[in-house]
């Protein structure tokens, strides 16, 4: 599994520092946890404080919009130095016209399912992505319980990019560990948002590489 750790419980007043440190645990990516305040009830960070932290790494930067309009900031987000750009399929932007958009500022396209929607959502825009995220949580804040019940839908989603022989990620987000990571690879995903679980852990260059070794 690739991993890709989410800063929104780290320290923020250290947040270069925090960077450096997910670098260091050899993570594959950097999840950037972008809210609104509107889409979820809570506010993170925006675009200047990604655009600041794009010179500290050269880590891809998974950026998971929950944001009502995201199509509104798409520009500000792919200058900031977004790699990844991840829209909730469930927001009030036009979807396919999003997705078209971020990628042709040349940034992949994603998108998020809650744990509300089902996986047949997402079919009809699979041809034009290269992530999809599967809510383990319901967005809005870390530190919360892994919700088992979301793997048939991980394992759904699985079969059709395999059917249809896509090069899509397949990702989780919420209450991932070294044990639910395990879980959720087994329906399927492919790449793992760590939180809570990365920045409390004891050993944490040891979790990462234990996620990097479930096949
Ligand atoms: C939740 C965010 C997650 C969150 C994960 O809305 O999308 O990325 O930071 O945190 P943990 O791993 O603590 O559940
Ligand atoms: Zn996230």
């Amino acid at each position: 599994m690739k991993v890709s750790p989410s800063i929104l419980t780290c320290d923020f007043s250290r947040l270069a520092d925090e960077i450096k440190f997910v670098e260091q645990t050899g993570a594959d990516m950097l999840h950037l946890d972008v809210m609104d305040g509107v889409f979820v009830p809570n506010l993170s960070f925006g675009p200047p404080v990604i655009k600041r932290l794009r010179p500290l790494t050269s880590l891809v930067f998974d950026v998971h919009l929950m944001m009502e309009y995201p199509d509104r900031l798409i520009d500000a987000f792919a200058d900031a130095g977004a790699d990844i750009i991840n829209i909730h399929l469930e927001c009030g932007s036009p979807i396919e016209r999003t997705l078209d958009y971020i990628d042709s500022l040349g940034k992949t396209p994603a998108l998020t399912l809650k744990p509300a929607t089902p996986a047949e959502a997402v079919f009809p825009y699979l041809e034009k992505i290269g992530l999809i995220l599967v809510m383990t949580v319901e967005p809005g804040f870390g530190g919360q319980a892994f919700m088992q019940e979301m793997m048939p839908k991980v394992a759904a989603i699985r079969k059709e990019i395999d059917r249809r022989s896509l090069n899509v990620m397949l990702q989780v987000d919420g209450g991932i560990n070294g044990e639910t990571a395990a879980v959720a690879a087994k329906a399927g995903a492919d790449v793992a948002v760590v939180g809570s679980a990365l920045f409390n852990s004891p050993d944490p260059y040891a979790l990462v590489k234990k996620i990097q070794d479930i096949t």
